[in-house]
C-alpha cells in the first residue's frame, strides 16, 4: 500500500493511474477504522477499481468540541487493517494539506431542507463540515466511484447532493449496507467508547429499527415510536429522535406509505456516547 501525506504526490500518482486506464474507487474516512470501512474497501476491489482509502480526522464537522477530543485515533492499527484488506493507496494529509489557507477559507454548500432536519438538527454545522471536507477530498482525488456507508444514510444523501452541486455528478456513488455485531448494533467508531454494560444494552437500538420494519402492514407509526422510546428508555437510553422518512429525499413521514420507499432513523445517548442507526423498507 501506498502512503501519501500531500495533495500534490496523491493527485500525480492518481492521475498518473487514471491515464493507464485504471479506475479510482474512493473511501473517505475519519480513522479508528473497523469492518463496517473495511467492507468498502473491500467492495471497491471487487468492483475492479484502484482503491483508495483517506483517513483524516476533520474538525470542522464536529459541533461538539469535546467529542473531536474523544474521537478515537488509532492510525497504525487502522494501516494494519487496511494492508491485511488489500487497500492500495492511504491518503493520510494533515489539516494544511486539506486546509490550505484555513478551513475558514474553505468553501461551504447550501443543503437547503437536507441539513436543517435530523442530524443536522441536533449538531448544527455539522453538514457543512462534512460538505466542506468531501469537497476537498472529492477535488484531489477525483474518484471514479465513491463508496458510503448505509449507517450514516443522511450523510449519503448529503454527500450525493455535493456531487451534483460541485458538478461532479458523473461520479458514481454507492452507498453500502450497515455492517453489524452478532446482536444488531451497527459497526462505529463511536462503540469503542462504550462501557462493557452500555455496549450490551445499545444492542436495543437496532431491535427498535427491526421493530419498526415488522410493524409496516397496519401499524401506526406513532405508537410504535412512542414503544421504541419507551423501550430505549428502560434501558437507560436516551432516544434524540425515532423517524420515518421517504429514503429519496429525507421528507418526514407521519405513518407508514407502503407505495414509496421509506426509512427509519434513530439517533440516540447511550451515557454520553450519541449513536445513529437507520433501516430501509420497502426498497
Ligand atoms: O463518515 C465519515 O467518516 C466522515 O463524515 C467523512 C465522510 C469521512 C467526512 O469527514
Amino acid at each position: 500500500m501506498v502512503i501519501l501525506k500531500k495533495a500534490s504526490d496523491i493527485e500525480e500518482y492518481i492521475y498518473q493511474k487514471r491515464n493507464s486506464g485504471r479506475k479510482i474507487g474512493f473511501v473517505p474516512t475519519m480513522g479508528a477504522l473497523h469492518a463496517g470501512h473495511i467492507s468498502l474497501v473491500q467492495r471497491c476491489k471487487a468492483d475492479d477499481m484502484m482503491s483508495v482509502c483517506s483517513i483524516f480526522l476533520n474538525p470542522t464537522q464536529f459541533n461538539d468540541k469535546s467529542d473531536l477530543a474523544k474521537y478515537p485515533v488509532s492510525t497504525d492499527k487502522d494501516i494494519e487493517l487496511l494492508l491485511n484488506a488489500g487497500c492500495e493507496v492511504l491518503f493520510l494529509p494533515d489539516a494544511d494539506e486539506v486546509y490550505p489557507g484555513g478551513s475558514e477559507l474553505a468553501t461551504t454548500y447550501d443543503f437547503g431542507y437536507l441539513e436543517t432536519l435530523l442530524e443536522g438538527a441536533s449538531r448544527p454545522g455539522h453538514f457543512k463540515g462534512v460538505g466542506q471536507v468531501v469537497a476537498r477530498l472529492l477535488s484531489i482525488v477525483q474518484p471514479h466511484t465513491l463508496y458510503l456507508g448505509q449507517k450514516d444514510y443522511q450523510q449519503c444523501l448529503i454527500i450525493t447532493r455535493l456531487t451534483q452541486l460541485t458538478g461532479m455528478d458523473q461520479m458514481k456513488v454507492v452507498i453500502c449496507p450497515t455492517i453489524r455485531e452478532a446482536d444488531g448494533l451497527a459497526m462505529s467508531s463511536r462503540n469503542r467508547r462504550l462501557t462493557e454494560t452500555q455496549r450490551t444494552r445499545a444492542g436495543i437500538l437496532y431491535q427498535c429499527l427491526v421493530s419498526i420494519q415488522a410493524k409496516t402492514e397496519g401499524g401506526d407509526f406513532a405508537v410504535v415510536r412512542k414503544e421504541c422510546e419507551e423501550l430505549m428508555q428502560a434501558k437507560g437510553i436516551a432516544p434524540e429522535y425515532v423517524a420515518l422518512a421517504d429514503a429519496r429525499d429525507l421528507n418526514p413521514l407521519e405513518n407508514y406509505n407502503k407505495t414509496i420507499p421509506m426509512v427509519a432513523l434513530i439517533a440516540a445517548r447511550v451515557g454520553e456516547i450519541r449513536l445513529i442507526d437507520n433501516i430501509l423498507i420497502n426498497t
